[in-house]
């Protein structure tokens, strides 16, 4: 599975959303299309309970869906998880993987996210690898170094063009309103594609490079405008057809 746009704008709902969502995503799938023609591809990664009605009711909108999260096995004795293979059966396109909020609350480790990235991989779905530097690690001058580390602890050795989402979203951006300067945006995309293309030639540039964290129709022109910002990946904003149509008509001016 290959995903080759000029910009990606993700949903990631989170812990949000019951039957009545499915309402907002057929709103946003109506503008899927007229976006396509200008190459910027949507998407929604909707609660799994959530994923294969989603993924039903907008078949052939042009709207693509996703999970939040898979198992790094196939199938199996993992009691509460689902596959990769699983989110694919369900009609996903693309899985969230390495999310702050599960490094976090469930201690997930690079290692682990890339075993989780490589089953995607398997699957045939395209992996989203978030990484993101704290608050305190960003004060104490070391946000590019974490960064860079998740991104190459993270990443699958083997990959194909297009293959591959990594979207930089710092902890202390997501859900607070606060954003990063254009300019260190900017700094650490450059960085990010550098290491790629530093590692794998080529086929690193086709890594498409997401923003994420406080992204919303006020602040989405400028963010991905930037140079190396392929798209965004939008919690809260995304919620809502509204919020998240702000996002795309802001970057269509
Ligand atoms: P917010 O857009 O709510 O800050 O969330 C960002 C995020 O974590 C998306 O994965």
């Amino acid at each position: 599975m290959e995903i080759n746009v000029a910009k990606l704008l993700v949903g990631n709902w989170k812990m949000n959303g019951v039957s009545t969502a499915l309402g907002e995503a057929s709103l946003i799938a109506a503008a899927a299309k007229s976006a396509q023609s200008q190459a910027i591809q949507l998407a929604i990664c909707p609660p799994a309970t959530l994923l294969a009605r989603l993924s039903e009711t907008t078949a052939g909108t042009g709207l693509l869906t996703g999970a939040q999260d898979c198992h790094p096995k196939a199938f199996g004795a993992h009691t509460g998880d689902i596959s990769a293979a699983m989110v694919k059966d369900a009609g996903g396109h693309f899985v969230i993987v390495g999310h702050s909020e599960r490094r976090a609350d469930h201690g997930e480790s690079s290692a682990l996210v890339q075993s989780k990235a490589q089953a995607a991989l398997e699957a045939g779905l395209v992996p989203i690898i978030c990484v993101g530097e704290t608050g305190a690690e960003r004060k104490a001058g070391q946000a590019e170094s974490i960064v860079l580390a998740q991104v190459q602890g993270s990443i699958p050795e083997t990959f194909s063009d297009g293959a591959l989402v990594i979207a930089y979203e710092p902890v202390w951006a997501i859900g607070t309103g606060l954003v990063p300067s254009a300019g260190d945006v900017l700094a650490m995309h450059e960085a990010i594609h550098r290491s790629l293309v530093d590692r794998f030639g080529a086929k690193g540039a086709s890594i498409q490079l997401l923003y994420g964290g406080s992204v919303n129709g006020q602040n989405a022109r400028d963010l991905l405008h930037l140079a190396h910002v392929d798209g965004a990946l939008v919690g809260g904003a995304s919620l809502t057809a509204d919020g998240f149509l702000k996002i795309l008509h802001a970057i269509q001016e």
